[in-house]
């Protein structure tokens, strides 16, 4: 592979969504951010300087850094955040991967402005098992407040309630022509008839899992985390913020200057009030060879595409366990046959006592958990303390590997324990851990997020997992290969993954209002005994807290 080099300076930018303009953090002045491309192998050099007043960490959602945790990314996890003034040179290769994943702030709300493509094409002179495109074309979903986002979650955390819902979904950064005064603001994508697009599908929305359709066109899943899948069409697609998805749009043979609208709108379960707006963009058919007076009195074929009800849970169920993993030889399905450590974790919304410095009311405030724990963010990062043995004081490693209470889908909600704890795992334990949905204030789909691996998503369904019963069907064949799964909402998912990679690994509910409430933890991956399955010491810019 070869070194690429990115500059990134963190930038405020003047940017009029909605009929009304506001100033917001971006990478460059651009909004969505620039598309960083690369092949696999390659090493990425992409230098950071933060010119804001906010705090930053930059994060490559679904890149695994195969011994380089130091460049993850999450603040506090594994870096302390690059202060005004200050820079971090982010240097990791990626290796093992191909396909679509993108970049985000992580601290705080700011990915809800810093966001871009993550393009890793597969290495030269390989080609794609599927149909080559014609072109290829980045389609990320996103989600828009006229509010300043920062204050908004900053008065959340102060109350002890819920932050604002957003007020526009958007595609490429364009809300669309269904909302007020946004027919400008709309992504077209032109297409010529009969040839093939190779779309690059990712939500980088804040809080909502979204469907996403095209009228009229069937879409080809060809890939899903930058892992190749089994193709398999389908009219609609689900998909959670941290998942990514190629698919393939075959354009009709013959369609001259018919327009249709691709659009996006939220699938949601939780018991809060969402944004239920929808987002559109437009696909266009160029016919070079129909005349410029032809062209004029063109009829304009405006057709909306039809979207699954806004909690079809059963729709989601299935869509996930449509997706399966090419398991080729090429491209084989590396899932763990044998298990050393099961974990069982519930994940859900409870609620907690309110601390001095907030006000909120009844005096209790939403908290959400990881097997009844509110994960605290420390103050100074975990792969540091980690690192140079200086744990104490930082975090313990009694996260449970079970819930305290027997778990009960009309059970009172237990009070939650706020705790910086994680899970140690010895270099190279196979994991397999069962995430079950809690419904203690209501059954809510939640897109886990794993930082530093793949895992293989052996088993789902709805219910309570019995483990006398469900691990006999599991999967251990061509289960789908993701950094990010939904745990079914008023159900459970069950992955693997191998614990090969050194270092401190975030995970956490990919609805970020969820992870701002607690619902996160990290997994610390001890060293093997060869040099080359160590940590090496952190870069000399490594930011300081
Ligand atoms: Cu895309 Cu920890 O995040």
């Amino acid at each position: 592979g070869i070194t690429r080099h990115y500059k990134f300076n963190i930038v405020m930018q003047n940017v009029t969504r909605l009929c009304q303009t506001k100033s917001i953090v971006t990478v460059n002045g651009k909004f969505p951010g620039p598309r960083i491309i690369a092949r696999e192998g390659d090493r990425l050099l992409i230098k950071v300087v933060n010119h804001v007043q906010y705090n930053v960490t930059l994060h490559w959602h679904g890149v695994r850094q195969l011994r380089s945790g130091w460049a993850d990314g999450p603040a506090y996890i594994t870096q302390c955040p690059i202060q005004t003034g200050q820079s971090y040179v982010y240097n990791f290769t990626v290796t093992g991967q191909r396909g679509t994943l993108f970049w985000h702030a992580h601290i705080s709300w700011l990915r809800a402005t810093i966001y871009g493509p993550l393009v890793i094409l597969p290495r030269k002179h390989s080609s794609y098992p599927f149909q080559q495109p014609h072109k290829e074309v980045p389609i990320i979903f996103g989600e828009w407040w006229k509010a300043d986002t920062e204050t908004i979650i900053n008065q959340a955390m102060q109350t002890g309630g819920a932050p604002n819902i957003s007020d526009a979904f958007t595609i490429n950064g364009l809300p669309g022509p269904l909302y007020n005064c946004s027919a400008k603001d709309t992504f077209k994508l032109k297409v010529k008839p009969g040839k093939t697009y190779l779309l690059r599908l990712i939500n980088a929305a804040l809080n909502d899992e979204i469907f996403f359709s095209i009228a009229n066109h069937t879409l080809t899943v060809v890939e899903t985390d930058a892992v190749y899948v089994k193709p398999f069409n389908t009219p609609v697609l689900l998909i959670t913020p941290g998942q990514t998805s190629n698919v393939l749009l075959k354009a009709k043979p013959k369609a001259p200057n018919a327009t249709f609208l691709m659009a996006a709108r939220p699938y949601s379960t939780g018991p809060a009030a969402f944004d239920n707006t929808t987002t559109a963009g437009i696909l266009e058919y160029e016919n070079p060879s129909v005349s410029n007076s032809k062209n004029k009195n063109k009829k304009l074929l405006l057709l909306k595409p039809s979207l699954p009800v806004f909690n079809d849970t059963t729709f989601s169920m299935k869509f996930s366990k449509k997706i399966r993993s090419l398991a080729t030889t090429k491209f084989p399905a590396k899932v763990p046959q044998k298990v050393d450590k099961r974990f069982f974790f519930t994940v859900g919304l409870g609620m907690l006592p309110c601390s001095q410095n907030q006000n909120c009311q009844n005096n209790t405030r939403v908290a959400a958990s990881i097997n009844n724990v509110s994960f605290v963010q420390p103050n100074i990062a975990l792969l540091q303390a980690h690192f140079f043995n200086k744990s104490k004081g930082v975090y313990t490693t009694d996260f449970p590997a079970n819930p305290p209470f027997k778990f009960n889908y009309t059970g009172t909600p237990p009070t939650n324990i706020m705790a910086t704890a994680v899970v140690v795992l010895p270099f190279t334990t196979s994991v397999e851990l069962v995430l079950q949905d809690t419904s203690i204030i209501s059954a809510e789909s939640h897109p886990l997020h794993l930082h530093g691996f793949n895992f293989f998503v052996v088993g789902q369904g709805f219910g309570n997992f019995d483990p006398s019963k469900d691990p006999a069907k599991f999967n251990l064949v061509d289960p789908a290969e993701r950094n990010t799964i939904g745990v079914p909402a008023g159900g459970w998912v069950a992955i693997r993954f191998l614990a090969d990679n050194p270092g401190v690994w975030f995970m956490h509910c990919h609805l970020e209002v969820h992870t701002s409430w607690g619902l996160k933890m990290a997994w610390v991956v001890t060293d093997g005994k060869r040099l080359n399955q160590k940590l090496p010491p952190p870069p000399s810019d490594l930011p300081k807290c």
